[in-house]
């Protein structure tokens, strides 16, 4: 087993950020990080402030969807307190950083499905969940939800074996828990200093999008409906050609791949 030291000295000391990561608070077990991170936005915890579970017992997924957190893997919630106008590349920023701390650590190429699943090897290795409490034009808060397989073996796990993978299995040695998180914060960091200075990551995260140009089914409320994923748009949107020739803007939804 890969170290299990994810104390708050361990993942600041030396980390290089300014503010992402700077505040740390760790539990070996709780509910759910978001819950934590909310409480701690609402009590004006730093920008940056990151709540990490050892492991979650109430992990929460998109969709309300449960998501699975036990030991040996990254569940981590991120408080920030964007502008108004960077909210919808948040999802965008959350899912790059994944992809490049993943690479960072352990060599991995991974991809995007859009909105923010990332994929090593078309299967699932990392869900994100971006939630804000808005008013208005103001943004009070926003909590960036980052799960990620480590050293999960998903053969323990059948529920999700067919879908989902883990840097453990992909590699079949563990992976430093630490390693993948200090990286996740600094890439944070980056892209977020990079959209406060006007920069875009809609290219890159476009680019690194696997669902473009594939069939797919995209579930959002109660609707289905199946097309070709033909673009997306600056503010994350998934433009998906239909059926019958007619081309619909979805702004929030859950894609399965169909080839
Ligand atoms: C999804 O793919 O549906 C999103 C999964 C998000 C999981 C993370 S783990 C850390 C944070 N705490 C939670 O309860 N959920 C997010």
């Amino acid at each position: 087993m890969a170290e299990n030291n994810l104390s708050p000295a361990s993942i600041i000391s030396n980390l290089g950020t300014h503010f992402i990561g700077q505040q740390v608070i760790y539990y070996p077990c709780l509910t759910s990080t978001m819950e934590v991170a909310k409480q701690e936005a609402q009590q004006g915890a730093a920008e940056g402030t990151v709540i990490i579970a050892g492991e979650q017992t109430v992990g929460r997924g998109r969709i309300k969807r449960a998501w699975l957190s036990p030991k040996g893997n990254i569940a981590l919630s991120l408080v920030l307190y964007p502008s108004a106008v960077n909210l919808p590349s948040l999802i965008m920023l959350a899912s790059l950083a994944v992809v490049h701390s993943i690479e960072a650590v352990t060599g991995l190429k991974s991809q995007v499905k859009w909105p923010n699943d990332v994929l090593v090897n078309g299967r699932k290795v990392c869900g994100i969940l971006v939630e804000s409490s808005v008013r208005g034009n103001i943004v009070d808060y926003t909590i960036i939800g980052i799960g990620v397989n480590v050293n999960l073996r998903l053969s323990d796990f059948p529920e999700i074996l067919s879908t989902a993978t883990s840097l453990s299995d992909e590699l079949g040695r563990d992976v430093s828990r630490l390693s993948v998180i200090r990286r996740l914060l600094l890439e944070v960091e980056k892209l977020y200093l990079s959209l406060q200075a006007g920069g875009s990551i809609y290219e890159e995260w476009r680019d690194s999008l696997v669902t473009l140009g594939r069939r797919v089914r995209v579930k959002w409320g109660k609707a289905v409906c199946e097309g070709v994923a033909e673009s997306v748009a600056r503010d994350g949107s998934l433009l998906l050609r239909r059926l019958d020739g007619s081309l619909s803007k979805i702004v929030a939804g859950d894609a399965t791949l169909r080839d």
